[in-house]
């Protein structure tokens, strides 16, 4: 922990939820009468708020520049054509960028030194556009040629970027480290699953090696140097549910708690490949929804997904350490109603001996989160043998329970959440912040009540939960828990900026990843702000210390269409990376809603790199507190 940033009043925060929180009623009080105690100034944020935008730019504080360092369809690996939307082809799209980049990790080269101008860029490529890909998509007429480029679209780029002596950053797509992985490259499964009955099809009998990973939104980095990558909505790729024997095939009632469509797809990938089609290959589902782990130093290491950590449709997977070393991993279900998650490994990372943790995250146990209305809150264990897990409960074993964490964490009364999107671990180690990113359905008719922990009917803004660990401890089965934003209008009675006053902040909506920088200031990415406060969806920053604890200011925006997402921070803070993740969304070549980043259509998903113009660290004050 930075020594300027205080900890948090916990008696304070404490009080704070014995009367009552979940209580809206009380929260223009709480605020009215700054309720929270004022703790001395810490390093806080040095930048000017941005005003609302619907520009076709990025848009940033003065003082802050950015670099368009990785296109989508940018060579990547060494022989890589270069990008010509008009002559597309799966071969060179598996050696380019792929589309809408998402989650980004910054691994500085050489390895342990912490250099923060040289360095592997993880980059996620977690869905298509068809209908911006390719001007004669048609979804009833998807041609071979179109299923097999977004194939080669998605999954995980790997390449080597390096900031030159003017401080600008460049992609080196000749490096030898550069690594594609797609939606078809091998890839071995691991840990208690591996092998079980529903992870076997006739294409691959053993169910222990899967073509290809999808959805791949956020992920997380571990302490050995690895990245964690994290498969989220597997399920949209799976169609025709219908077609399944229901009767007969057990597997059907886990599709249908998982959402897998009835009907086709929107990619229309069942259409030319048969595994994509559950009246053919029913089991292929079972494959996906996992971890995946990767070693960007080490190329000869394949990847693998980690069965142990569950089968969800997993935003994300932040990893942080238990104080006797064990590794926690934090996950949320981005799906209305659905829960959050956290896996400990079952023994200790070993630091300087990169060997020796390979299989740590294949033992363990998966928890999901139950948040009481008493501010307090546990994590039940997903183990089979205990409770409604038990034998005779409709569950076989341990590989059953984790091939359907979800339904396993039905069972358990895990609480039901608004979307739980990012998760960010503070950088002194006990608090964990949660974004929920929205959930109009929440007390609509038919469908679940408000709870304390989920407080809005109608839930169009979102919400940020501050989880503290009982002891500090990422490792304790039981937290503390209160709400730190109610994000919307400030105006808007219902909203609450931890108690800031509202004539402050920066109004923002629908958090969706949640970082921290080098000193300590969450920072929150947004995902549907066109439609609630009717700009462009953006990137703010927030102290959760100290006297502006709760001031968000807006620092960038991304454009029409497009979510910024995977913010990361280098080495220092010097350099944030940002994804601009499906520019001109609901729009196509007829319709065009944007033209970023190269002024014509089609708009690219890019990645960008921001610094200021004076070399000090992100979000900063002053150069007096360069690291
Ligand atoms: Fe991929 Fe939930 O955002
Ligand atoms: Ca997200
Ligand atoms: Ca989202």
């Amino acid at each position: 922990m930075h020594p300027g940033i205080p900890r948090p009043h916990g008696s304070s925060r404490r009080d704070f939820l014995r009367q009552g929180l979940a209580g809206l009623a009380y929260l223009p009080l709480v605020g009215n009468k700054r309720w929270l105690p004022t703790p001395p100034a810490g390093p806080g944020l040095g930048f000017e708020a941005i005003p609302p935008s619907i520009l076709d730019a990025i848009q940033l504080p003065p003082g802050y520049r950015h670099t368009v360092l990785l296109r989508w369809g940018d060579p990547v690996l060494r022989g890589a054509p270069s990008f010509d939307v008009d002559r597309q082809s799966a071969e060179a799209q598996a050696m380019q960028f792929g589309f809408n980049c998402d989650y980004i990790a910054f691994f500085p080269l050489p390895e342990g030194s912490g250099r923060p101008d040289q360095g592997l860029l993880l980059v996620n490529h977690e869905y298509t556009n068809p209908e911006l890909m390719f001007d004669d998509w048609d979804p009833a007429a998807p041609t071979a040629r179109q299923a097999d480029i977004q194939l080669a679209a998605h999954g995980v780029s790997l390449v080597e970027v390096f900031c030159d002596a003017a401080g600008v950053w460049h992609a080196l797509p000749d490096s030898p480290r550069n690594r594609r992985i797609t939606g078809s490259t091998p890839i071995p499964l691991s840990g208690p699953a591996l092998g079980h009955p529903w992870l076997r099809t006739a294409a691959e009998p053993s169910g222990s090696f899967v073509l290809g990973t999808l959805g791949n939104c956020a992920g997380g980095v571990t302490p050995w140097g690895t990245c964690l990558v994290a498969e989220e909505n597997f399920h949209e790729y799976f169609g025709h549910r219908d077609a399944m024997s229901k009767d007969d095939d057990p597997r059907f009632d886990a599709h249908v708690r998982y959402g897998l469509p009835r009907k086709q797809t929107k990619y229309r990938l069942e259409a030319h490949h048969d595994r994509f089609h559950l009246g053919h290959q029913p089991g292929e589902p079972f494959r996906f929804g996992w971890v995946l782990e990767i070693d960007p130093y080490d190329p000869s290491w394949t990847p693998r997904k980690r069965t142990a950590l569950g089968r969800l449709r997993r935003e994300g997977a932040t990893v942080g350490l238990c104080r006797d070393g064990r590794a926690a991993v934090y996950s949320g279900e981005d799906i209305p109603f659905e829960h959050v998650y956290k896996f400990v490994s079952q023994r200790a990372w070993t630091p300087n001996d990169r060997l020796a943790n390979r299989d740590l995250l294949d033992n363990g146990t998966l928890y999901a989160a139950r948040f009481g209305a008493d501010g307090r809150g546990a994590w039940l264990p997903l183990a089979f043998g205990d409770g409604n897990l038990a034998a005779g409960r409709g569950f076989a074993d341990q590989a059953d329970v984790l091939v359907r964490a979800v339904m396993a964490a039905d069972a358990l009364g895990a609480t039901t959440m608004d979307r739980p999107e990012g998760i960010a671990i503070h950088p002194d180690g006990g608090r964990v912040y949660i974004a929920l990113t929205k959930n109009p359905d929440r007390d609509a008719e038919g469908q679940p009540p408000t709870n304390p922990a989920n407080p809005r009917a109608n839930n169009r803004f979102g919400h940020i939960i501050e989880l503290v660990e009982d002891s500090g401890d990422l490792g304790s089965l039981s937290f503390s828990w209160s709400i730190f934003i109610l994000c919307g209008d400030p105006a808007e009675r219902s909203t609450w900026y931890a108690g800031h006053p509202k004539s402050q902040v920066s109004a923002l909506a629908c958090p969706d990843n949640l970082v921290f920088d080098p000193r300590g200031n969450l920072w929150i990415a947004t995902d549907g702000q066109p439609d609630t406060l009717g700009m462009n969806d953006g990137l703010y920053a927030v102290p959760v210390d100290g006297a502006e604890r709760g001031r968000t200011r807006r620092f960038c925006l991304g454009v029409p269409g497009s979510e910024v997402t995977g913010p990361c921070f280098g080495p220092g803070g010097g350099t944030l990376f940002l994804s601009i993740q499906h520019p001109g969304e609901g729009g196509d070549a007829d319709q065009p809603r944007s033209s970023w980043p190269d002024g014509s259509h089609p708009p690219r998903p890019s990645v960008v790199a921001i610094q200021t113009d004076d070399g000090r660290p992100i979000g900063s004050p002053g150069p007096e507190l360069r690291p």
